[in-house]
């Protein structure tokens, strides 16, 4: 196969012209891989359906060092596309956050990308309220800004099948395609069909006398220590315990990762992003689906032995050589439903036809309705799946590239203070455990990891993870005198927890404390009230001045954080009116969409004003940052 046309600079540009191709860049903005994994197939098909394509993708954060940068190349740019991820309260990813600001604040601009064409396919959940923001608004500045759209901006739905979406979409790309980049002396052809090759990495078996390679975690605090999702910091577990009371038969731990000496900094309502392994059992099921030896000593390449590529779409490798059990824990996602392209590599490597043929027809067009019932609808996870059928066991250098996709951190709202507390970052993680449809019953991934974590205090052994902070703008008011709202049941109490760490701190330095109201939520007093006597301790030290508490289980009737709201509904507005600040932290489709229906109420009421006056007066909030939601 010929080496991939690899475009670093103005040279490449030029060499490119010279040889008369195309030039095409796939931008994308991923926060779990996916976009990342879509843009790498996007490249793939461009390339084999066209001949005269460079193509080339980018990492939006790795295009431009700063906004000039940013401006310079994109002027350059003739035909684009962006694979952009929507998380979170209606957000970009982390690694497109400078390039959207920088694009979509610009807006004075004149229209000055006339010379571009393009297309972007936004990846987001319709169960959100902020669906595909971030593709739609970049799609509406694209155009704004003097861009050619040549197609629809595609909206992937990841609640039903977002493959489905993609190929839907890039469907209606190749005949505009077609226009742009088919050989001119070839008039009538079209696009040469294609079929996506499986990615693979190439295997190596080692002799278990060879060393295996540790990961490479640094933690060592020196002068520009920055640790990101790509180089995350090891550290240990200092503190592990048990939030919920013994009548609870729900779970909820508080954890505290040690970063002393690690040059870790964050700020209160930042996020903590935690790499957790897979649990025992499920690594042991994964190993005899697999048919291998958890010992198994391997590495994984993506070159061939010849120096050539193995295949530019693989993600890069773990570290290895590596133990199966090290792999299958640390960098396999085993327990979400499998997307079709891993049924298709299953499908690949089935010895048996009927499973074989089974499988092909579970990811193909005519098999929609049975993946989204039998897999997505069922929760059926990839080793239910595997164990469906036997006789598919992929090779490794298959299994990892394209079976089981990279299990990826989990984001905590971090509930300390780093002022309160200098050396700890504290999580507040609900365990997630309970059956599915089939009867599995599934644990969550990382809060099955720090339901077992052994601290510090209790082992020299202890737990380590690595971790990186991710920061937020969830942040208190500059001025310590601004009232503050802030409505968290749950473990949407965890950020509030930091808050009124940091305000103690602010007391006793002297600052004069504006009001503060903090509305919680559970079950039942009894069972789950956490943190119950720190939110009293925080109210007597006067670092807050109101704790309402809901308890939706105790009386006949549900009483939730909303219900409270309504009925402090004349405060709350004072003290918006004041110029306080409402935040909201937990979960997105329920309770924060209620609440948000709650705030609109109340404004309505309180105001006496019609329901538009009132939804522009929640805008306007928002827009002036002080309704600040941290919700998932
Ligand atoms: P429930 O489980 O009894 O329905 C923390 O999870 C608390 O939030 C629980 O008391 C839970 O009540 C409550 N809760 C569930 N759905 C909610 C919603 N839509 N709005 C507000 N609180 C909710």
């Amino acid at each position: 196969a010929p080496k991939p046309v690899s475009l670093k600079d103005e040279e490449d540009d030029d060499a490119v012209i010279a040889a008369g191709k195309t030039k095409v860049t796939i931008f994308y903005g991923t926060q779990t891989g996916t976009a990342e994994g879509f843009a790498k197939a996007l490249a793939e098909e461009i390339k084999a359906r066209y001949e005269k394509a460079a193509v080339k993708v980018v990492d939006l954060d790795d295009y431009a060092m700063d906004d000039e940068q940013y401006e310079e190349k994109l002027k350059k740019e003739t035909l684009a596309f962006f694979m952009v991820a929507t998380y979170g309260d209606g957000e970009p990813t982390d690694n497109a956050a400078r390039f959207y600001k920088w694009f979509t604040e610009g807006n004075e601009r004149q229209p000055w990308l006339q010379q571009l064409t393009y297309g972007v396919f936004g990846l987001g959940n319709r169960q959100y309220e902020h669906f595909n923001k971030i593709a739609k608004v970049l799609d509406e500045q694209l155009s704004e800004q003097g861009a050619k759209r040549l197609i629809e901006v595609g909206l992937g739905d990841d609640d039903q099948c977002i493959e489905d979406d993609f190929t839907a979409w890039r469907e209606l790309l190749w005949p505009e395609l077609d226009q742009l980049l088919r050989d001119e002396d070839d008039e009538n052809a079209t696009s040469t069909p294609y079929t996506a090759a499986i990615p693979e990495y190439r295997v190596v078996v080692h002799d278990p006398a060879v060393m295996y390679v540790e990961e490479n975690y640094s933690n060592k605090a020196n002068g520009n220590a920055t640790y990101d999702l790509h180089h995350p910091c090891r550290v240990n577990v200092a503190v592990q315990r048990e939030l919920h009371k013994p009548e609870s038969d729900r779970s909820c731990i508080h954890l505290e990762f040690d970063i002393s000496g690690t040059g870790i900094t964050y700020e209160t309502g930042d996020h903590v992003g935690v790499y957790a392994d897979n649990c025992v059992e499920t690594v042991e099921e994964a190993a005899r689906l697999l048919g291998q030896p958890l010992d198994l000593l391997f590495s994984i390449h993506t070159d061939n032995e010849d120096g050539t590529s193995a295949g530019s779409s693989l993600p890069p490798p773990f570290a290895s050589p590596c133990a199966l059990r090290m792999a299958l824990a640390r960098y396999a996602d085993l327990l979400n439903p499998p997307r079709k392209a891993a049924l298709i590599a299953l499908a690949a490597h089935a010895t048996e036809p009927s499973e074989a043929e089974k499988l092909k027809f579970l990811s193909s067009p005519q098999g929609k309705d049975e993946y989204s019932q039998w897999v997505v609808a069922s929760q059926r996870s990839l080793l239910e799946v595997m164990a469906e059928f036997p006789s598919a066991k992929p090779p490794l250098g298959v299994f990892f590239a394209a079976v089981a996709p990279r299990l990826q951190p989990r984001y905590y709202s971090i509930s300390s203070s780093p002022r309160f507390v200098p050396a700890r970052v504290h999580v507040t993680c609900a365990l997630v455990y309970g059956p599915t449809p089939t009867g599995r019953i599934h644990r969550g991934v990382c809060s099955t990891w720090m339901k077992n974590a052994v601290p510090l205090e209790k082992s020299k052994d202890c737990s380590w993870a690595p971790i990186f902070i991710r920061q937020s703008n969830f942040k208190l008011p500059a001025d310590p005198s601004v009232p503050i709202i802030m409505v968290g049941p749950g473990t949407g109490l965890a950020p509030f927890r930091g808050f009124l760490q940091e305000r103690l701190v602010l007391k006793e330095d002297g600052a004069e404390l504006g009001s503060s109201l903090l509305f919680f939520g559970c079950r039942n007093r009894r069972m789950d009230f956490i943190y119950e006597d720190e939110l009293n301790n925080f109210v007597e030290q006067g670092a807050l001045s109101d704790l309402v508490v809901a308890f939706s289980r105790e009386g006949p009737q549900k009483e939730y954080v909303q219900h409270k709201m309504m009925d402090k509904a004349a405060d709350i507005w004072n003290l918006i009116s004041k110029g306080g600040y409402l935040y909201v932290c937990g979960d997105a489709k329920g309770m924060a969409r209620d609440v948000h229906r709650t705030l609109h109420t109340i404004i309505q009421e309180q105001e006496n004003v019609d329901s538009s006056k009132a939804e522009s007066m929640v805008k306007k909030l928002q827009m002036d940052g002080r309704y600040l939601r941290d919700v998932w």
